[in-house]
């Protein structure tokens, strides 16, 4: 298959991380974080260009420092289920943590949500930065880092092995015989681990692309590690060619010493374009988004990978502030890369949240020539699979669809129709055989009735 560009839209309503004004815009409602109308919209428009994806973003814990979306937002499998019968072709791919989650009930709520859609589900695999979330969920303190990336790698084994709970003709529904299920073809899991007991079997049956596609998001040694063993979808950030292409190679080659085929993980950071006529007005206008930012939210939202840190109080002009290990167990690997850059470069706090805060100058501004070859250069020089574009302006956004996918389209880059109407088939990834069906399979070839799996009780 001709290797092509996947693409996701992250659909941020009234504005994500960093984004304080987007709800300001006159084709922005002011409740579109909530309204389900706006989400149905912004996917049949990614729909329409082709997209592989669109991707909702989540997390359970705010204050009232928190990006606008993120103060107001619906669930993202309620809403997913709603826009999955308003489009036929877009992948829906939902974050779920594991770490405030046990694996059965995601299971059963990610396979409804693959059977509603038509296989066209994926689940965004994180475990939770935000330290205060455990308050919400009866505990007192946040898991440490080896719990997190653990309960995860369990979790989505469990959910794997639950989504094997029927094998592909387990329902026969023979109305003369009056057999509905056959119980040769139902398999408990019997999951006895670390951190979860799951007996099965899981209630819902296999979705046409066989199981929800896996994606991980989280860039500490552990996160890539889960990344390797169990994504078939990465998310990512990739500030520069250099930095992309590091990371990338980085999770392909930990795929494959774990035995897996690294063509089959795809790599998508996030990207948010800024276009123009020219290069010169895309820089201007660039320019004129970032001096428009109130400083004072800005620091405020620099707090979250410190666990929300009040840096208020701290003169903005003296050397960044000595912080021991505060963001330890939230997001640790921000926390230190932002402690590290500050001290080799004798930072202040004011220029090390400028630094963090705008990357400077952003890699895909320009005219939708420009950006359209810096898209391809990457892509062809392996920093990226795809892209993850950060949707919030409907004319902004179509400005990318109308005016840069057609120059990737011309140059074989990016798809021309849909190859699929599962998520799986879009990119390229093989639909799981049921493990049962396969090993009755492997016992019949072998001529060992004895080893066909016993029916479920
Ligand atoms: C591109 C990207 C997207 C992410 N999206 C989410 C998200 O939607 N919700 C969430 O709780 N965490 C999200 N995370 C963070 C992970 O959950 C992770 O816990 C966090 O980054 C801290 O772990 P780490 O040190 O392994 O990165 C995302 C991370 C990346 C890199």
């Amino acid at each position: 298959m001709v290797r092509q560009l996947k693409l996701g839209a992250v659909l941020m309503g009234v504005g994500g991380p960093g984004d304080h004004d987007s709800w300001k815009h006159p084709e922005i409602p002011g409740d579109a974080s909530i309204d389900i109308r706006w989400y149905i919209e912004r996917a049949r428009q990614a729909e329409a260009a082709l997209f592989d994806l669109v991707f909702i973003v989540d997390s359970q814990f705010i204050t009232p420092d928190s990006p606008p979306h993120y103060l107001n937002r619906l669930e993202p499998l309620t809403l997913l289920s709603a826009v999955a019968v308003s489009t036929s072709h877009i992948g829906l791919v939902g974050t779920l943590t594991t770490s405030y989650n046990t694996p059965f009930n995601l299971a059963r709520r990610l396979a409804s949500l693959d059977l509603i859609s038509g296989g066209r589900a994926g689940w965004n695999v994180v475990a939770t930065g935000d330290g205060g979330t455990a308050a919400n969920y009866s505990r007192d303190e946040h898991y440490d880092y080896a719990t997190r990336y653990g309960r995860a790698l369990e979790s989505v084994r469990v959910c794997q092995g639950l989504w094997n709970s029927y094998e592909d003709d387990a329902f026969p529904r023979d109305e003369t015989t009056g057999r509905f299920v056959d119980p040769s073809k139902q398999h408990r899991l019997d999951h006895v681990g670390e951190h979860f007991q799951v007996r099965g079997p899981l209630n819902i049956s296999r979705s046409p692309q066989g199981q929800p596609v896996i994606f991980q998001a989280g860039d500490s040694d552990e996160g890539r590690d889960l990344g390797a063993e169990i994504g078939e979808g990465i998310f990512t950030h990739a500030p520069t060619l250099e930095a992309g292409q590091a990371f990338y190679q980085d999770i392909k080659h930990r795929a494959a010493a774990k035995g897996r085929d690294p063509e089959r993980v795809v790599v998508m950071p996030g990207v948010t374009p800024i276009l123009a006529d020219t290069d010169e007005e895309a820089r201007e206008l660039e320019r004129s988004i970032r001096l428009g930012k109130d400083f004072a939210k800005t620091l405020a939202q620099f707090g979250r990978p410190f666990g929300w840190h009040d840096f208020s109080a701290y003169d903005l002009d003296a050397p960044f502030p000595e912080l021991g290990d505060l963001g330890k167990d939230s997001f640790r690997t921000q926390a230190e890369r932002i402690k590290a850059v500050a001290k080799e470069r004798n930072l202040t706090l004011r220029q090390t949240v400028e630094h963090f805060t705008a990357s400077n100058p952003a890699p895909f501004t320009g005219s939708p020539a420009t950006v359209a070859a810096r898209i391809e250069e990457w892509f062809r020089g392996r920093a990226l699979d795809g892209l993850n574009v950060h949707v919030t302006v409907p004319s902004v956004f179509a400005r990318f669809t109308d005016e840069v996918l057609p120059i990737l389209r011309e140059r074989g880059v990016v798809r021309g129709g849909y190859e699929a109407t599962t998520l799986r088939g879009n990119l390229g990834l093989p639909i799981p055989r049921n493990t049962h069906t396969v090993a009755r399979e492997q016992a019949a070839q072998a001529g060992v009735p004895g080893r066909v799996p016993a029916p479920a009780h």
